[in-house]
């Protein structure tokens, strides 16, 4: 068969590895891909936003499935592009993908189905937001309602602070379109556990859980990035735990799409916090998360492609999916600087080194080859994954890895996983 790839992430990067060890598969393509990708699929050189060229690459070479990484092409509508055009897609539709790139729209479908999540209100006009800021208790939490690169959620602790939020999103556009509506929510504590689930449109099954680490620094300190490091399982997230995720959460929103006439196909991610009263729902997001998929990828042991075929075709029920038993971590390397400005360019070294290491794979994202050299080129340039037995070794083996990879102004953060091991 032949399948391709969207995206050039980590997360396009782990899932065209783990595709490649089809015996299914005849012919990977990707676009735009990475270098790392390049070294086991055929790189095209359109980008991911440029939906009407994927798809008529897509029938000229007769691919035969297409898997979709990123949430902007999803949510651009990539997957109603192929089907109209008779291709098979991995992916939500652009009304289902809605659960992440509108989350008054995600808001809406948990209250009526009594999904727990925060208290909110919604706002598209700035001066009723405003007015409401006198009352509530602080700290309170501000959305922009679409996509805004992870960088639209405000945790507000005055009234002065929720202001100038709402301000910037609602007056001065700094999300575009994405923040001319808000939604104003109960701030919520505890810790933050990632799940994600294949889904059919009718059945999901959960993956094992997983942690990331968004803030950019050692202690959750510092900016949010999009994710520097995963470890999964999460050992404390029990299989009581994953059961009540699977009743109380991801089955009701299958229900509530496929009610609603969305159904969800793909992957569906609920970003869930762990709270004296159980499991809430902070987000949905409509895809694989980055970095959570690189040490998935590890421990998915069913041929993904398979899975993606029961997905697409509605027969997911009848699949057996089995996750390894080990532990996998991701560690991310970014630019100095990110997720603010960076500076890129530099050449990385050490990838091969690291990977000559047991249990080690190294999935490459921000990065592009020139003269025969790897440069980064992007703010997460890389990951280092690894397996062992528990999470222990798992985390001493890619912090060892990771020591061979080097380039200028790398970063990286010292404590992934260490909730973990408490
Ligand atoms: P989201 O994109 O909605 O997942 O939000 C990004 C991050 O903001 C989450 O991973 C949390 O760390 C934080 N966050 C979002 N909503 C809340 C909430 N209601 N209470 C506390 N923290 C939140
Ligand atoms: N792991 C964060 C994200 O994919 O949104």
């Amino acid at each position: 068969m032949k399948i391709f790839i969207i995206g050039s992430g980590g997360r396009e990067h782990a899932l065209t590895w783990k595709l490649s060890q089809s015996p299914k598969i005849d012919k990977l393509y990707c676009a735009p891909g990475n270098p790392g990708m390049a070294q086991i699929a055929e790189c095209v050189d359109i980008s991911a936003d440029k939906l009407e060229s994927l798809r008529d690459f897509a029938l000229k070479q007769q691919v035969d499935i297409t898997v979709a990484g990123p949430d902007d092409c999803l949510a651009a509508g990539v997957v109603d592009v192929f089907q109209k055009a008779g291709l098979k897609i991995f992916g939500p539709t652009q009304k289902a993908a809605r659960i992440e790139s509108s989350k008054s729209y995600a808001k809406k479908l948990m209250a009526q189905t009594g999904i727990p999540t925060a208290q909110y209100a919604e706002f598209d006009d700035h001066h009723k937001a405003l007015e409401y800021l006198i009352s509530p208790k602080y700290p309170l939490v501000i959305k922009a309602d679409g996509l805004a690169l992870g960088k639209g959620v405000f945790i507000c602790h005055s009234s002065d602070e929720a202001g100038q939020a709402i301000k910037s999103m609602m007056v001065d556009g700094s999300f575009g379109q994405a923040g001319s509506k808000v939604i104003i929510e109960e701030f919520l504590q505890g810790p933050e556990v990632s799940i994600h689930a294949f889904c059919d449109g009718r059945t999901a099954k959960i993956f094992p859980s997983a942690q990331d680490h968004k803030a950019a620094y050692d202690g959750d300190q510092g900016p949010n990035t999009g994710g520097m490091g995963t470890y999964a399982p999460v050992p404390w997230v029990s299989a009581e735990m994953i059961s009540d995720i699977q009743n109380k959460i991801v089955g009701p929103i299958i229900k509530a799409m496929t009610e609603d006439g969305n159904p969800f196909t793909g992957c569906l991610y609920p970003g869930l916090i762990y709270t004296k009263d159980g499991f809430k729902v902070l987000e949905f997001n409509a895809r694989f998360g980055d970095p959570e998929t690189q040490s998935y990828m590890r421990l998915l042991e069913t041929d993904l492609l398979e899975i993606i075929e029961a997905c697409i075709d509605g027969r997911l029920s009848d699949m057996n999916i089995k996750w390894s038993n080990n532990s996998a971590c991701c560690i991310v390397a970014a630019s100095g600087g990110y997720p603010g400005s960076y500076q890129k360019g530099f050449e990385v070294n050490g990838i091969d080194k690291a990977q000559e290491k047991s249990g080690i794979v190294v999935f490459q994202a921000g990065t592009k080859k020139e003269k025969g050299k790897i440069i980064s080129s992007g703010g997460r340039v890389l990951g280092v994954t690894a397996i062992g037995k528990d999470l222990k070794e798992s985390l001493d083996k890619g912090y060892d890895a990771l020591t061979q990879i080097h380039f200028n102004g790398m970063h990286f953060r010292k404590d992934i996983g260490r909730k973990g091991l408490q």
